[in-house]
């Protein structure tokens, strides 16, 4: 008998055919987030899990069913999954780091330089028919190149923004939980700093830590008050990063020039009066939404899934510690 599996929504096909090589797969058959009914009652029965950054993934879910054997995350985060919780139970978790590293990075500076050069407003003033020719002060932005960028989070993704950043001449700081080494340093002609120095000499801070408890609100009022009021902050990373209700303080007070947005401290919830600025340039959380990553991370989570199965440490495991005890 084939090992069962439960996906929590339809990902991209390959990721799901080479899931039915080995498994029996169940896919929620709504496009839609499952509910928390629908996720207990589709793990149950089920050797495996392939879930989204949507589904939060707790003990109550993981006790739905106790042979459960995997988690295949289908993101590189995963505050969504109790991970502690997994690994007390023997279960490992896995993620999809890597592959969506450059297509993030991609987004995050198309936030930067869209806000910068108010493109979303301009193409909206164009389509208004508003436009009656060149004009001195047209829609002035503000310059990206040469100007100075704050990382913060100098991992995978961080450095792939500094790696953008570099063909624009701009000045690259970093703030990390840890420093990088002199070698990383230099590859990306990136200086360190304390977040708070970060925030006072950067022109555009762009966000690249993950969601855990020390990054909860690392962006706060104390922290726009630090930022120039020329500043524009970049957030691709989670919502919950940034104290969504002192962003829109800051820039209704003039604290910070704009913001350009991929994730929400509620989503798919926003503060509504995001919605009413024009400095503020929002996306649906689609900085890994490439045909090509998002294909990717669907073989990936599914690689995971079957290497756990058939006993094989998975490549991308983010509880290494389980794996002795492991459920067999
Ligand atoms: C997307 O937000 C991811 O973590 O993969
Ligand atoms: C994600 O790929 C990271 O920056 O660690």
């Amino acid at each position: 008998m084939k090992p069962k599996i439960y996906v929590t929504r339809r990902i991209p096909q390959p990721g799901l055919d080479i899931l039915a090589e080995v498994f029996e797969v169940e896919v929620n058959p709504y496009d839609r987030v499952v509910t928390r009914e629908e996720l207990i009652a589709g793990v149950k029965g089920k050797d495996a899990l392939l879930c989204l950054l949507t589904d939060k993934i707790d003990a109550e879910v993981m006790d739905a069913e106790p042979r459960l054997k995997v988690i295949a995350n289908y993101a590189v985060g995963f505050d969504n999954v109790d991970v502690a919780a997994a690994t007390r139970r023997g279960i490992p978790v896995t993620n999809t780091p890597g592959v969506l590293t450059d297509t993030t990075a991609d987004l995050a500076f198309t936030l930067l330089l869209a806000t910068a050069r108010r493109v979303v407003e301009a193409d909206k003033f164009m389509r208004a028919g508003k436009y009656q020719g060149w004009a001195p002060m047209l829609f002035l932005g503000q310059d990206i190149h040469h100007k100075t960028l704050g990382i913060v989070g100098f991992g995978r993704i961080g450095q792939a923004v500094a790696e953008r950043a570099a063909g624009f001449h701009m000045r690259i700081l970093y703030s990390d939980s840890k420093r990088a080494s002199g070698e990383i340093e230099n590859k990306y002609n990136a200086e360190f700093r304390e977040l708070a120095d970060l925030l006072r000499e950067s022109d555009f801070v762009s966000l690249h830590v993950p969601l855990t408890e020390s990054t909860y609100h690392l962006i706060s009022d104390e922290e726009f008050d630090l930022m120039k009021k020329t500043a524009i902050l970049v957030n691709t990373s989670r919502g919950p990063v940034v104290d969504e209700k002192a962003l829109v303080r800051a820039l209704k007070a003039g604290k910070i020039a704009g913001a350009g947005l991929d994730v929400y401290e509620r989503e798919p919830q926003c503060e509504p009066e995001l919605k009413e600025l024009d400095n503020v340039i929002m996306v649906p959380h689609i900085a890994s939404a490439s045909v090509e990553t998002r294909t990717k991370m669907a073989t990936m989570a599914a690689e995971n899934a079957v290497a756990v199965i058939r006993g094989e440490i998975p490549p991308n495991l983010v509880n290494p510690e389980v794996w002795e005890k492991r459920r067999k």
